[in-house]
């Protein structure tokens, strides 16, 4: 988000904006607009319909934030609705529109599940105009017909493909059912596969459509590496990785939460300040490990795709996929969670022998670098290590205290004895675990994967198409297609299988269908 005032658009004031969302703006601290909101935000404000595709980390919340924001008229009642898949998103985007919008005296609600039914009613009913929510709690409300003149004329579906994907889309379209005909639908997301585009046609009226293309500079923002192992080198692995790394803070992503449990627990006894999200915890609980994280209590949260789209977690510097992820827009969308508004990170995904099929479909279709590379050994997070403190120590100021006790010692022992002995007394507080080498070198291993003797029957494949199917499985499964149905107060008549609705059409989405 580099500044350059000479190109039109390249700053919020020629937007025309209201000065109160310009204070707002300001407030933020946001100076110059993303290109994605560059180029987004004339096309909302002329209420225009949109879909909208940037990559991770990109500003796309206030592409569409900003101008609805601005489009709103100043009386009371629901104008804007965005539509997210989590409740966290909500959350995140709620407290978003809010910042930006709050000196124009505009009241937001956030609409979710594992919440106070009444407060969100009444805050509908007070007179918000901005709703943020999850599908599956507001269309109990709207269903309950709770919800008195919900007539939003602007509606944003954030992380759009996975909205309209088999999970959502039996939901979405029974709330479409609700709105008005009149309105202004906008799609964002930072991927957009061409079934989802086509199916969107449904809903939009003479879409713009708008893509902000990958540039050499943004792509590589994020640092792509994988490692191969042996399935039980996994916990060894991240370990080691975690290690080398130190990040600042770190998500992992893990296949299923009882997996993300079990891997809290092994880090927690190793001494990392870590905890675990997904979609079994109470919704208090879920929103006090976030808090923790953006706080700085934990650095390390072990999470399902729960956690995969949209948040936007400050200073998040590396993301471990602790397996390969089923497919190319579940890997985009976990490794976007660092890399955000212009930081740079690294991603690090674990890739076992017998995944290189998926593996090389992996990198075919997200389009980007991902190198094989060797897991540091014992003596290479060592010699980081000393690295590290050496560069610390030279850093370091001088204690008021120092310089006494300094000379107590030297008199008992020489210098160099006494400066030798501190240094080992820290040195013996860092120990490094597991195996000296773990995983394979790339001298070790060749990705190319032996020819299938029958087309699609690789075992990379079938591993995708049981991921599938556990997302209707509620008991084992990671993801939160099956926890966001979990949020439906009754739950009868919509826990079942994720795919019901989408054979409507025979437009059927799938995403794990190889592109
Ligand atoms: N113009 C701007 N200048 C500086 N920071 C910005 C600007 N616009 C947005 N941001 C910040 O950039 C971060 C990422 O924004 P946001 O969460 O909207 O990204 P996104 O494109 O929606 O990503 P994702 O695809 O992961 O949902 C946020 O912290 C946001 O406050
Ligand atoms: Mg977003």
């Amino acid at each position: 988000m580099t500044t350059n005032h000479t190109e039109p658009g390249n700053d919020f004031q020629s937007f025309g904006f209201r000065p109160e969302l310009l204070s707002g703006i300001a407030e933020a601290g946001f100076q110059t607009p993303s290109p994605i909101q560059r180029q987004a935000m004339p096309l909302v404000l002329e209420g225009k319909d949109l879909i909208a595709q940037a990559q991770t980390g990109t500003g796309k919340t206030a592409a569409y934030g900003l101008p609805c924001l601005n489009r709103i008229e100043i009386k009371e009642g629901m104008q804007v609705l965005v539509l997210t898949p989590t409740r966290e998103l909500a959350l995140q985007v709620s407290d978003e529109l809010y910042r930006l919008g709050k000196n124009l005296g505009i009241k937001t609600t956030t609409i979710y599940g594992g919440a106070s039914y009444s407060k969100q009613i009444s805050q509908v009913t007070k007179g918000a105009q901005v709703a943020v929510a999850t599908p599956g709690r507001l269309l109990d409300l709207l269903k309950g017909k709770e919800l008195k003149n919900f007539k939003p004329t602007m509606v944003v579906l954030d992380e759009a493909d996975e909205m309209l994907d088999m999970g959502f889309l039996e939901d979405i379209e029974s709330i479409f059912g609700f709105l008005p005909e009149e309105r202004q639908t906008l799609l964002f997301s930072a991927t957009m596969p061409d079934a989802i585009k086509k199916l969107a046609s449904r809903y939009l009226d003479h879409p713009a459509h708008v893509k902000i293309a990958a540039t050499e500079k943004s792509s590589k923002n994020i640092e792509q590496v994988y490692y191969v192992i042996d399935e039980q080198e996994r916990d060894n692995a991240v370990v080691r990785v975690l290690d080398y790394e130190n990040p600042f803070k770190a998500i992992i992503f893990t296949k299923t939460k009882k997996e993300a449990d079990d891997l809290k627990t092994n880090l927690g006894f190793k001494g990392y300040a870590v905890e675990a999200l997904h979609g079994d915890l109470s919704q208090k609980q879920r929103e006090s490990v976030l808090k923790s994280l953006h706080d700085g209590r934990i650095k390390i949260l072990v999470a399902t795709d729960v956690a995969a789209r949209g948040l936007d977690v400050k200073d998040l510097s590396l993301v471990i996929n602790f397996h390969l992820p089923f497919d190319s827009e579940s890997y985009t969308h976990r490794i976007g969670r660092t890399g955000r508004a212009g930081k740079s990170g690294k991603a690090v995904t674990f890739v076992t022998t017998r995944e290189s099929r998926a593996l090389l479909r992996l990198k075919g279709t997200s389009g980007t670098e991902l190198t094989f590379a060797a897991l540091p050994t014992k003596k290479e997070v060592q010699a980081r290590r000393h690295q590290d403190f050496l560069t610390k120590i030279l850093e370091t100021e001088i204690h008021a205290d120092a310089e006494a006790l300094f000379q107590t010692l030297c008199e008992k022992e020489g210098k160099e004895a006494v400066s030798l002995k501190i240094l080992s007394q820290i040195l013996d507080k860092v120990k490094i675990s597991g195996p000296e080498k773990i995983g394979k070198h790339p001298s070790e291993w060749n990705e190319t994967p032996p020819p299938s003797k029958k087309r699609g029957s690789g075992g990379g494949d079938r591993r995708r198409g049981g991921g599938k199917s556990n997302s209707s499985n509620s008991s084992s499964s990671s993801s939160y297609r099956g926890e966001g149905r979990r949020e439906s107060s009754s739950g009868s008549g919509r826990s079942g299988k994720d795919g019901g609705s989408g054979s409507k059409g025979g437009t059927k989405p799938h995403r794990f269908r190889n592109k």
